[in-house]
């Protein structure tokens, strides 16, 4: 919060975009405050906030409008799915957060929603902000250990669907939701899931547009926030460490390799 905050090391920051999860939750109840209290500290910030629900924003219920009027009036919003444009970038604002336990209808009114967004208006490069991610972010077997929650990546294919559809428009996909960070290039487009500062290695992305690219920078808390007992994919969460076959050592496991935490995005390649 500091950070961002004016007078903070990124002061300089336009806006910034929340994957979610905002507060951890529970009972419609202590949802309601948890992101009342979160809602408190964003607004001291003098840049937009820009959220996209997390499961635990919204109990995983998405499309129940009581369980999504918490953050709603939380984040003065009228929808849990928006669109923002900002400095010649379309960002989508995609509530995916029951992906697994919502119905078919909820399902098919968030694609309808994302097929409207990408064939109307005009066209821009176009930014897709989702709370779980819409590919697997390691190998799917390890990741399904490590993670020990479902689920680890969107269920319904209708996003992932659209997204291939509309190469030529969404040049990335940002997430959170699985408390490690990593990049997935599928189809042109770069998926982007940042680790967030709850946890180990408390990660966040610093996104700068300029000359016809975004530039990455994943940075971390200060030392004095981070705690490696936090780390959710290891011990003491678990009794052992995790690796996959492009990540071969616990810490990049959970943090990324160095091209997955410094990168750049080329808007002018489409
Ligand atoms: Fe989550």
């Amino acid at each position: 919060m500091e950070t961002i905050r004016v007078g903070g090391p990124a002061t300089s920051v336009d806006f910034v975009l929340g994957l979610g999860d905002q507060v951890e939750g529970g009972s419609l109840e202590e949802t309601q405050a948890d992101l009342d209290a979160f809602a408190g500290h964003a607004a001291q910030w003098e840049c937009p906030f820009y959220p996209v629900p997390g499961n635990h924003d919204i109990g995983a219920r998405e499309g129940d409008p009581q369980w999504e009027q918490p953050f709603l009036s939380a984040f003065d919003l009228t929808a849990t799915n928006y669109s923002v444009v900002r400095d010649g970038l379309r960002f989508l604002m995609l509530n995916n957060a029951g992906t697994l336990a919502c119905s078919a209808v909820v399902a098919r009114r968030r694609a309808d929603w994302l097929a409207t967004q990408l064939t109307t208006g005009e066209k821009l490069p176009t930014v897709l902000c989702c709370h779980v991610p819409l590919l697997p972010m390691r190998d799917p077997e390890v990741l399904a250990a490590s993670c020990r929650f479902q689920p680890w990546q969107c269920a319904e294919p209708a996003v992932l669907e659209a997204v291939r559809a509309h190469r030529d428009q969404v040049v990335a996909v940002l997430s959170g939701h699985l408390h490690l960070t990593g990049v997935v290039e599928d189809c042109g487009v770069t998926h982007v899931c940042v680790a967030g500062v709850a946890t180990f290695p408390s990660d966040y992305a610093v996104y700068t547009h300029d000359d016809g690219r975004l530039a990455v920078e994943i940075r971390q808390v200060p030392p004095s926030l981070l705690d490696p007992a936090s780390n959710i994919h290891g011990p003491p969460r678990h009794d052992r460490d995790f690796v996959d076959r492009g990540h071969t050592s616990p810490v990049e496991y959970v943090m990324g390799r160095d091209d997955e935490r410094r990168f750049c995005i080329d808007l002018g390649r489409r």
